[in-house]
């Protein structure tokens, strides 16, 4: 369990790249990069140039006419020279961005399609699947198997996102009604964090969300897992906070697979204890910070949907004990 707190801790940079979507985009990078390092180290070179030469002069006679006529055609050439070199050195940029643009929105590939919901303020990740029993749903976390184009459906339902995953792809929006689509792949297993990169509200800085790149039979054995509905409480510590769930409002907003809870609109229990973090990557899946969640959810996102529960001690325990079941 210290994976959670070294997911936490992730560092995001798109100049680290996992994949070749984001290889590609590096690679842009570092062209605008040395571009205008040498257009810096030019216009500074030649600004300095020019002061030298000013205070040379100065030591001189005045210029004569014939002088002047010389200096204004060398002005001439000079600018005409700098504006071809610019023109060209934009046009290269240009072409850059676009060939960069055409080859990460246009690859295809045989992984997973997964649909990924924006809403206020967490992701909800859907595994499409022609047969709907083995449909997927989780949230803010996103596994992948190693070496595979995933397809991305971006989706929103009342905010508008831009998911960006800085060692996989660029930054793509998610807005209502509209269906953005983009490619990611790891090439190598690991854990990558994405982040909002719109200002979309109050908890802004606190739409993160998690990748987990695995090879593809441990990927298969995790979706396999999901699957399940939720197990059975075996306890009677269990059993009872099974029933402090059910009994309270958490089913009108949450679904617990196997359970009476259906709720749509907050995200699928059904195997919160094997998600790493709560809170949309806000703060890392342990039973001291769920129970802080459960009984003050404003106090960690402020803005969010989540009412405080007003629980005894023992109520609480035996909620946290069974929502630590949901493997
Ligand atoms: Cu969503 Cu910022």
């Amino acid at each position: 369990m210290s994976f959670i707190f070294e997911a936490s801790r992730i560092a995001q940079s798109m100049l680290a790249p996992a994949g070749p979507h984001a290889a590609r985009i590096e690679s842009l990078w570092w062209l605008f990069f040395w571009i205008s390092v040498a257009v810096f180290i030019g216009v500074v070179g030649f600004l300095g140039w020019a002061l030298i030469r000013r205070g040379h002069l100065r030591v001189y006679p005045p210029a004569q006419v014939e002088d002047t006529e010389e200096h204004m055609r060398q002005l001439h050439i000079g600018v005409g020279a700098a504006t071809v070199v610019a023109a060209i050195l934009l046009f290269v940029l240009l072409i850059g961005s676009i060939l960069t643009g055409e080859s990460v929105g246009s690859m295809t590939g045989t992984g997973p399609t997964i649909e990924v919901t924006g809403l206020q303020w967490w992701w909800q990740v859907r595994y499409q699947d022609p047969t709907p029993a083995n449909e997927v749903i989780t949230a803010n976390e996103i596994h992948i198997p190693v070496g595979q184009p995933v397809l991305l459906r971006l989706v929103a339902r009342d905010v508008i996102h831009s998911l960006w995953i800085p060692e996989l792809n660029g930054k793509t929006d998610l807005i209502p009604g509209q269906e953005n689509r983009m490619w990611i792949q790891a090439d190598h297993p690991g854990v990558f964090r994405g982040q909002c990169a719109e200002f979309c509200g109050l908890q802004h800085a606190h739409m993160g969300l998690i990748v987990v790149a695995e090879p593809p039979d441990q990927y298969n054995a995790w979706l396999a897992q999901q699957r399940k509905p939720a197990p059975e409480p075996t306890t009677d510590l269990t059993r009872h906070g099974r029933e402090i769930f059910l009994s309270g409002p958490c089913p009108l907003c949450h679904q617990i697979q196997g359970t009476p809870a259906a709720g749509q609109v907050a995200p699928n229990l059904t195997h919160l204890a094997s998600r790493q973090t709560i809170a949309a990557a806000t703060a890392p899946n342990t039973p001291g910070h769920l129970g802080g969640w459960i009984t003050d959810p404003q106090d960690l996102k402020p803005g969010n949907n989540m009412p405080s529960m007003s629980l005894s001690g023992g109520d609480l325990q035996a909620l946290l004990a069974y929502l630590e079941t949901l493997k």
